[in-house]
Order: structure tokens, then sequence, then C-alpha cells
């Protein structure tokens, strides 16, 4: 498995790719985000313009940090490949690898988070759940938008009604990469997939693919 090994712990931060423009970008995220704890929607829409210009520069992410993963815990052969994790865990840095036709299940994040095309092209289904979460393993989604997302475009993730969606990776030939930045450890927590059809819920943890999985 590529990179189980972290290149360099930063004042106790973990690094997993070298990269000059990623650490000016995490300088900048947790410059934004101290200045703007109490109001994620502000952070998310200050962070966007240095987001984007980091999505711009094609030439930062390693190769191997763009490859499906055939033993994936999200299933369709799916890569989550953690790019940078803060030592206090809130805030990590990881790039979603779907391969053609492949589809997440519908998911939650739990915490704020931006998400920008790398590579190829994606599909996202957002939902809001409209139960009031009393009956166990049993919850409501409602449709809210489906929209296609083409390299360069971000998207914003801001619980609890901009929580919720399934991703799918509509190019023909090659994965689509995006890369995700989140406001929580989001591969190591307990959170939700949801089944809308059959209107129920699930607890899970998505791990990332470069990192021992802990039961
Ligand atoms: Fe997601």
């Amino acid at each position: 498995m590529p990179h189980a090994n972290i290149l360099e712990h930063d004042e106790a931060d973990q690094w997993f790719v070298d990269s000059i423009d990623l650490r000016s970008f995490v300088a900048t995220a947790k410059e934004i985000r101290d200045r703007t704890i109490d109001n994620p929607a502000l952070t998310l829409s200050e962070l966007e313009p240095y987001f984007k210009a980091l999505l711009t520069k094609q030439d930062w992410l390693p190769e191997n940090f763009a490859q499906p993963n055939p033993n994936s815990s999200m299933g369709g052969g799916i890569g989550q490949w953690l790019l940078y994790r803060a030592q206090d865990r809130s805030l990590t840095i990881f790039s979603l690898v779907i391969p053609p036709g492949s589809t997440t299940p519908v998911h939650d994040h739990l915490a704020w988070g931006l998400i920008g095309l790398y590579k190829g092209q994606l599909e996202e289904t957002r939902y809001r759940r409209v139960d009031n979460g009393d009956t166990q393993e049993s919850a409501v989604l409602e449709l809210v938008e489906v929209q296609q997302q083409k390299r360069g475009d971000v998207y914003r993730l801001l619980p609890p009604d901009g929580d919720i969606h399934a991703v799918k990776a509509i190019t023909i030939f090659a994965p689509s990469v995006s890369i995700h930045v989140m406001g929580n450890d989001i591969g190591s927590i307990l959170r939700n997939k949801y089944n809308p059809e059959q209107k129920s819920v699930q607890s899970f943890r998505s791990g990332y693919s470069n990192i021992p999985h802990k039961k």
C-alpha cells in the first residue's frame, strides 16, 4: 500500500505530501479558521478563493494520491488518500478518487468543508434530513438538488442542512479526483450513511486508504 509512511511530523501535524503550495494553503486555512471560529459559513467563504487557487495548480498532487483503491471501505474502488492532518484533528485534507461510474453511499460529514474538483467530472446529489431523528436506524431525506461539477469547481459543506450528499464520477475513462478540506478528522470519526429509498441510516467510519483502519 503506498504512502503508509508519514513524510514529516511538522509541529506534530502530519504531512503525507511534500508541497510548498499545500503548506501555504494549510497556513492560510488555519489563520482564517482561527479568526472565524464562531462562524463556519464565513470560514468557507473566506477560504474558498485560496482553495480555488490551489486547485488551479496541477503539479502538487503526486500521481499515487490520484489512484483508486480496490480495497476501499467506501466500496466501488473509491480511494481516500490523506494528504494532511492537523495535530488536534481539527483540519484534514484528503483526495477522493472515484473510478468512472462509481458512486459513494449517501453520507454526511458532521463538519464544515470545501470540496474542489481537481480532475474529471462529478455529479453531486444533495439531500436534507427532514425527520426528527427520534427513530433509531431510520431517516427521511428530501432531495435538494443534483448538480454537475467540472475541474476547478468548488462546493461547500455546512451542517446541518448542507451536509448530506452522494457523489458520482461521470468521467468515462479516468477517475475523478476531488480535494476535500474538512474541519474535522473525517475518516476517523463515526458518521452516517443513508439509504433514502429504504429510509434507513447506519453509522460508519470511512477511514483513509493510506492509514491502517481502526475497528
Ligand atoms: Fe462527501
